[in-house]
Parts: C-alpha cells; sequence; structure tokens
C-alpha cells in the first residue's frame, strides 16, 4: 500500500468511527436504536381497501386504528386508539388537552354526534380578555394560561366507549399511545421545523424542561420521546376519565394553573361533560349530508352553503371555472355573514338552526346574487331572524360499515404552547375561539357577537365539519380536515368535487383550494392553484384576491359502487392512509 492509499485507508476508517460515535449520541429525545417506531415514515396518500381503512394525520396513528379494526373493534374503538395515538404522535394538534367533534354513522344507518368540545371555566368573564379600555389585549387568549378552555377530549372519549365500543377493552385502546410516548417515534422535517418555529414560545410560558425543546434545533430522524405524556396514558388506561380529571394529573393541571395566572381549577375539571348532540341532517342533490350541530358552526353552515349552490348546475359551469368560483364565494359571504352573528353554544343561546340549514331561507339569501358581479361584503349583512392554523381531522371506516368522522383541536400549533408539568400534555388556546369582543376578529379573522360571548361553562363557537355523506340510505363519504375559518370551505369543496365533478376520494382531496369568510371581504387562493386569466376575470367581477399558503388538510374515505373503500390523505402535511 503506497503512501496515499494508506493515507485514504486511515481517512475511511476515521469516518467510519466518527459516524459510529455520532450515531451512538444520545441526549433525552434522540435515540439511535431502530425499530419499526423509529424509522421514517411510510406515508400512503391515496389506497384502496376491501374491508376498513383510515385515514389521519400520521401514518402511526393510522396503523394504530387499523390494528384495532383488525383486533376486532369496531370504527368508534379504532377513533379512541388514534385520539390518543395523535396526541403523542401530532403534538402539533393531536391531543388529550384539547376537544373536538365526533360524528357517527353506524352500520344499522343510525346518526349520532358526540361534543367534547372544551368550556370557558367557572371564573372566565366576558371581558377577560379586555383591557381597561376595554380593548381586546393582543395574544392573551393564543398564549399561556389564561388561554386555555376545559378540555374535554378524555371524558368525549370515554363517552363514545361506553356507547359504542365493541371490543369493550378500554386499555387497549390507549396503550399503544402509552408505547409510543416511552418508545418515542421518528420526527419528521415538517414536525422538525413546526417544533423549531415554536421553540420562543415553548420556552416562553414554560419554566420547566418540557419534551418538545430540546438541546438543539429538531431535525429530521430525531426521536421524540414524551415519558410524562406516557404516565398520564398510564392514568388513563386505568382509569378512564377518573385518571385525568381526578387525582395526579388533575392535581397537575391546577397545579400548573395556579403557578402561573391560569383560572382552571379542580372544579371545572370535576364538572366537565362531553354531550351527545343530533346532528344536523339535510339532501344535497338526492345525498344526505350528516353533520356536526353547534356549538360547531360547521354543519349548519356546510349545509347553508351546500343549499345555497343547489339550484345552479355547477357541473356545466365545470370545475374552478369562474362562474362556479364566484358562486360558491357569495354563498360564503353570506353564509359566514349569518355565522357571525347567530351561531354559539346552544345550551346558551338560542341558535335558529331549523331556519338557517332551511332551503328556502338560504334561497332568498342568494336572491340577490348576480352571476355577473361580486356583491360587497360590507352590503351583506347577517340575516335578521326571529326566532325563539392547528387542528386534525380522521376518517374512519371499519368492517361493519360503521364510520366515524372526528375533528380534535387545541385550537393553534401546539395551542397555548402550556405543557402541564409533569403531566406532559399540552394545553388548548380555545379560549380564542369566543368572541373577546363584538366585531373584533379572532386568530382565523372571524368576527362574532352576544351568540359567541364568554360565559362560565359554555362552548366557544368552532368550525370544524366532521360529516359523513350517505347515498340512497348507504355509506358514500366521510370527510374532515383543520383549518379553523376554512374547514367548512374545505369540506363544501371535497363535497362539491365528488358530487358535482364527479372526482374520486384522491382528486378531491388533493386539489387546490380557495376561502371566502365575508370578512375580510377577499378570496384566499393557494399558491398556483388557479389561472392567472380566471383570477383576472374574478378581480374584474368585484372580487379581491389574495394568494396563501396550503388550505386544510383533508381526510376523506368514500365507498365506491362496488363497496371498494376509497381513501386518501392530503398531500399538504404527512397525512397517511392505511387499512386492509
Ligand atoms: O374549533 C375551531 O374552529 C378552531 N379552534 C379550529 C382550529 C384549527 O382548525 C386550526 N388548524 N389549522
Amino acid at each position: 500500500m503506497n503512501v496515499k492509499n494508506r493515507y485514504l485507508s486511515f481517512m475511511l476508517t476515521l469516518l467510519t468511527f466518527l459516524m459510529i460515535v455520532s450515531s451512538c449520541r444520545t441526549d433525552e429525545n434522540t435515540q439511535t436504536q431502530i425499530d419499526e417506531f423509529h424509522l421514517p415514515i411510510k406515508i400512503a396518500k391515496h389506497q384502496q381497501y376491501k374491508n376498513a381503512a383510515v385515514s389521519s394525520a400520521h401514518h402511526l396513528a393510522s396503523e394504530v386504528g387499523v390494528q384495532v379494526l383488525k383486533d376486532g373493534g369496531n370504527a368508534i374503538d379504532a377513533a379512541i386508539a388514534v385520539q390518543f395515538a395523535l396526541a403523542v404522535t401530532y403534538p402539533i394538534a393531536g391531543n388529550i388537552g384539547g376537544g373536538g367533534f365526533m360524528v357517527i354513522r353506524t352500520e344499522e344507518g343510525l346518526y349520532d354526534a358526540l361534543d367534547f368540545r372544551e368550556t370557558a371555566p367557572a371564573n372566565a368573564n366576558k371581558d377577560m380578555y379586555l383591557d381597561a379600555d376595554k380593548n381586546v389585549i393582543p395574544n392573551l387568549s393564543l398564549l399561556g394560561h389564561l388561554a386555555c378552555g376545559v378540555p374535554g377530549v378524555v371524558d368525549g372519549m370515554e363517552k363514545a366507549f361506553d356507547k359504542y365500543s365493541k371490543l369493550k377493552n378500554w386499555s387497549r385502546l390507549v396503550e399503544p399511545s402509552i408505547e409510543l410516548a416511552q418508545r418515542g417515534f421518528y420526527v419528521t422535517n415538517k414536525q422538525a421545523s413546526s417544533l423549531n418555529k415554536r421553540r420562543k414560545e415553548f420556552k416562553k410560558v414554560n419554566d420547566k424542561p418540557i419534551a418538545f425543546v430540546k438541546g438543539k434545533a429538531w431535525k429530521q430522524g430525531d426521536i421524540l420521546t414524551q415519558p410524562d405524556l406516557a404516565k398520564t396514558l398510564e392514568a388513563i388506561a386505568k382509569n378512564g376519565r377518573a385518571g385525568f380529571y381526578e387525582g395526579e394529573v388533575a392535581n397537575l393541571l391546577v397545579e400548573e394553573m395556579n403557578q402561573n395566572g391560569g383560572i382552571i381549577n379542580l372544579e371545572d375539571l370535576k364538572k366537565y361533560t362531553s354531550k351527545w348532540r343530533a346532528p344536523v341532517v339535510s339532501d344535497y342533490r338526492g345525498y344526505t349530508i350528516i353533520s356536526m350541530p353547534p356549538p360547531s358552526s360547521g354543519g349548519i353552515a356546510l349545509i347553508q352553503l351546500l343549499n345555497s349552490i343547489e339550484p345552479y348546475n355547477i357541473e356545466s359551469m365545470g370545475f374552478h371555472s369562474t362562474e362556479a368560483i364566484h358562486l360558491m364565494v357569495e354563498a360564503e359571504r353570506r353564509v359566514y355573514a349569518d355565522r357571525s352573528k347567530h351561531l354559539g353554544d346552544m345550551d346558551f343561546y338560542d341558535v335558529p338552526i331549523a331556519t338557517l340549514i332551511d332551503d328556502d331561507y338560504n334561497q332568498m339569501r342568494m336572491s340577490n346574487f348576480d352571476p355577473s358581479k361580486a356583491s360587497l361584503s360590507s352590503e351583506i349583512e347577517p340575516s335578521d331572524i326571529k326566532e325563539s392554523e392547528e387542528t386534525t381531522h380522521f376518517s374512519i371506516v371499519d368492517q361493519w360499515g360503521n364510520a366515524v368522522s372526528l375533528t380534535t383541536t387545541i385550537n393553534t400549533g401546539y395551542g397555548s404552547k402550556v405543557v402541564v408539568d409533569g403531566a406532559g400534555f399540552l394545553l388548548n388556546n380555545e379560549m380564542d375561539d369566543f368572541s373577546a369582543k363584538p366585531g373584533v376578529p379572532n386568530f382565523f379573522g372571524l368576527v362574532g357577537n352576544e351568540a359567541n360571548a364568554i360565559a362560565p361553562g359554555k362552548r366557544m363557537l368552532s368550525s370544524m365539519s366532521p360529516t359523513i355523506v350517505e347515498k340512497d340510505g348507504e355509506l358514500k363519504i366521510v370527510v374532515g380536515t383543520p383549518g379553523g375559518s376554512t374547514i367548512i370551505t374545505s369540506v363544501f369543496q371535497t363535497i362539491v368535487n365528488i358530487i358535482d365533478f364527479g372526482m374520486n376520494a384522491n382528486a378531491a382531496t388533493q386539489s387546490c383550494r380557495f376561502h371566502h369568510q365575508w370578512l375580510p371581504d377577499k378570496i384566499q387562493i393557494e399558491e398556483r392553484c388557479l389561472d392567472e386569466n380566471i383570477i383576472d376575470t374574478l378581480e374584474k367581477m368585484g372580487h379581491a384576491t389574495v394568494s396563501r399558503k396550503s388550505i386544510g388538510k383533508v381526510e376523506t374515505i368514500v365507498v365506491n359502487d362496488d363497496g371498494i373503500l376509497d381513501a386518501a390523505a392530503d398531500r399538504r402535511n404527512d397525512d397517511s392512509v392505511s387499512g386492509y
């Protein structure tokens, strides 16, 4: 071996040694052990399954759900397991410290809806986010301990289990998440950058170390372990709702509040109850739409949108044609105006549901629709009815035909950023979904009024729209998405894509989206979505347009005519389908 070769061989040996040493490096969140949890994620965006399907924001959560189904659990069992798994693998939105809504259609064709939305603590009040001059204090309802509503997820999961579980083995549904939290999982590129982006805020509101902040920046392939969360999940596996709302975990949560100016107390936790509600149901071109009633505005607004466009032949206008976009936007403008006035928690405020979802009412609202010209939001008032960026969605169909559409949230990414010390879970910042002051926009630019004012024990208004669609009495579509105010219009477009434009689950899910919410008076359009000439024409008609990054992360399952489940997960993030 000459000198040059000897030098090369030495360098190679040194390099290999350095690689081994660096791959053995560990810190609290980084391990080198490679097993199935620690492999780069295997994302499947579109698959067809004969028996059962799950579409969720994380492939490990989808697989946890499918394993429950294979073990004889039904869609509700799988949903419970997926909810807990997302609380570990998708901390930006999956949660036990937040709330959500579950819409169910059973194999017998019965509908149900579970409301496990957070509530305002007993010590909350209408003006709690206003300064002495009655101006909204920026960020108070978004960051830190005062932003948190009383969590509803664990109570909701237990209620769903008690009424619908087929497996009848609660701890079996929580155990996969305990393992995921203990052993950790592979952090994707998107997760690494979203965690790094919030580092400052995490540090601002948490004075003790938390799993989401480590010595160095996160990078793809790091392993995130959450030992405190694993302990909390163990208490939930053992004691159900009592493991969370009472005892050690509840004490830790209240201690976290007391030390940091928060107001949730033990009584708030003890009293929290999720509620079974009657879903809102309506027809659209021969399909039955089944969706979430208040405290979500989602189901009502979705039905209003579909009713508003039903008299028009949108199919002949063409997908993403100026005519179709104009029609849908004008419907959105009117519906979101109504939302600002009439929608709130119906346990506290009389929501005129029957009128709002009535065909004639919505057609009356569209009577001043001009096919050639935009109306101005300043001229569209909410009607006068006289009558007493982060959430996550998953869709599941099981081998018997039971379906679950579930959207869950801690509101914006990582919620209030508060991690309960010793209990390892993130708390929501859902209080921002209330109207802190009439007419003042919240994080999503939504304005509200009396109907959505803060009151102790009241649920803040939501846009989450978990939806199920039937055709001729048979299950057809299970759909939903995150996206704040854009949730309703994303679900609207996905349903129209399937029913009117004949798309399959994947095309309907992946196609780009636009959104209008009355105020601000602008069509928000995903980047590189529409042809320039379509945008020009819309502007000439009087619409203001604005380009924005992605809208929604839709998870869709369509039951094809031959019974095959056509499952799609949104291309906009790491979402993934699984099934068998
Ligand atoms: O309930 C609602 O409408 C909001 N808290 C949802 C937030 C959301 O979707 C954020 N995701 N991107």
